[in-house]
């Protein structure tokens, strides 16, 4: 078999649907089931039909796009990624691996293979968590990690519900009705970039993920006394923001005290209020993003910075409300999609590295109910989620090559 990239085509698309963007280019904003989104998604959904595949939605926008294999019956083998985007990002993170997964079928379909298991292209729905706070809806459903009760009552910022924005969005159907029955793939493989510097580093254009890191995040909230910025004198303040700036501290620092470099800690998000000049901050609203690849290192982070928050409130006389969003476990890619990947590599004379996923991805849901793994490329300095992000031409055509070669593998 001849397998082939049509690079000008993937890369066309690639800056086609960087065109659907709520921000200034380079910059893409694409955040899940907005107008913008909703027009990427058509357009998308236009690609797959083009290139033969029979394409559904389900009750949360998952986009399955199908080619169906000589047994139709027999269990699927699926690739994908996903296309929203978080403010003011790059347009590769989740696109690649979408448009790579078109891309690797028409390359199939080009060459004459005839899949004996169906090869279904999966485009996740609301795989980032800007808009409803918790990552990866779509691969939570699909793989039974969230139950549809608690994913309804999710609420974007302006209070409208799960339920309430997926019917606007034109998806009907009940949410108990994602979950995929057992046995339903025989295989997933994800393409990615890496999100990170380590093959950039190591000149080395491939990665094959061994494991995902185990991803944990909070709300928190802290109460505090506003008041006049020149009235209320040092001894009498309960400043919200001060407080804030404490804990932000000493969250980072016990991050950085584990000894281990996969433990890593974010505060994203900072909101004040009044947030005045001369107004002492009452209340602040603090995002905690928390990973580690050991889940034992990343609990115990978490106890950490439970009593940070316990004897902070003390200390501070301030109230400190924490709400847990997410506390998932790592994942272990399956051995043989890693089979898959490493035998394509060799087949085609290509170096590969062996490496963790420190960002999450939906393959992390998906590994809970079939064997799942991923393939990285290099992105330029390791950059994502930020408008600067790129990955090479040739980086995504080989990573195709790659993705194409495997999923024939994995199907035959
Ligand atoms: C995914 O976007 C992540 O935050 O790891
Ligand atoms: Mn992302
Ligand atoms: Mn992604």
């Amino acid at each position: 078999m001849k397998l082939e990239i049509d690079q000008d085509r993937l890369l066309a698309e690639l800056e086609t649907l960087a065109t659907f963007s709520d921000a200034e280019p380079p910059a893409v904003t694409r955040v899940v089931f907005t107008p913008t989104d909703q027009k990427a998604r058509a357009w998308l959904i236009a690609r797959c039909e083009g290139a033969g595949l029979k394409v559904r939605q389900d009750p949360i926008g998952n986009i399955f796009a199908r080619w169906n294999g000589a047994d139709p019956e027999a269990p699927v083998v699926g690739t994908g990624s996903h296309i929203d985007a978080i403010p003011n990002a790059g347009k590769y993170d989740g696109v690649v691996g979408v448009l790579g997964g078109l891309a690797a079928i028409r390359a199939l379909r080009r060459a004459g293979f005839q899949p004996r298991n169906s090869v279904e292209l999966l485009v996740f729905a609301t795989e980032e968590p800007t808009r409803f706070g918790v990552g990866c809806l779509g691969s939570r459903l699909l793989s039974g990690s969230l139950l549809p009760d608690a994913a309804s009552q999710l609420r974007d910022s302006h209070g409208e519900s799960v339920d309430e924005v997926r019917k606007k969005a034109g998806l009907s159907g009940k949410l108990e009705d994602v979950k995929l029955s057992s046995g339903y793939y025989k295989a997933f493989v994800e393409l990615h970039i890496e999100q990170g510097p380590l093959l950039e580093r190591a000149q080395t254009s491939l990665g094959i993920v061994m494991r995902i890191a185990a991803p944990a995040s909070l709300r928190i909230s802290i109460e505090g006394a506003g008041g006049h910025a020149g009235g209320v004198l040092m001894p009498d303040r309960k400043d919200a923001l001060c407080a804030a700036a404490e804990l932000i501290l000493a969250i980072e620092n016990a991050a950085r005290s584990t000894g281990a470099v996969d433990t890593v800690a974010t505060v994203g998000v900072c909101e004040v209020f009044p947030g005045a000049v001369n107004s002492i901050p009452s209340r602040v609203h603090l995002t905690v993003d928390l990973r580690d690849t050991d889940l034992a290192r990343r609990d115990k982070l978490m106890q950490t910075i439970n009593r940070t928050v316990q004897s902070l409130s003390t200390k501070r006389q301030v109230s400190i409300c924490q709400e847990l969003l997410n506390a998932d476990a790592p994942a272990d890619c399956a051995p043989e999609v890693r089979a898959a990947l490493s035998d394509s590599c060799r087949e085609h004379g290509f170096q590969f590295l062996e490496m963790i996923s420190r960002a999450y991805h939906d393959s992390l849901f998906i590994s809970r109910i079939a064997p799942a793994g991923m393939l990285f490329i290099p992105c330029r300095n390791g950059y994502s989620h930020r408008p600067d992000e790129f990955a090479s031409p040739e980086d995504i055509a080989r990573g195709t090559l790659i993705l194409a070669e495997s999923l024939a593998r994995l199907s035959a």
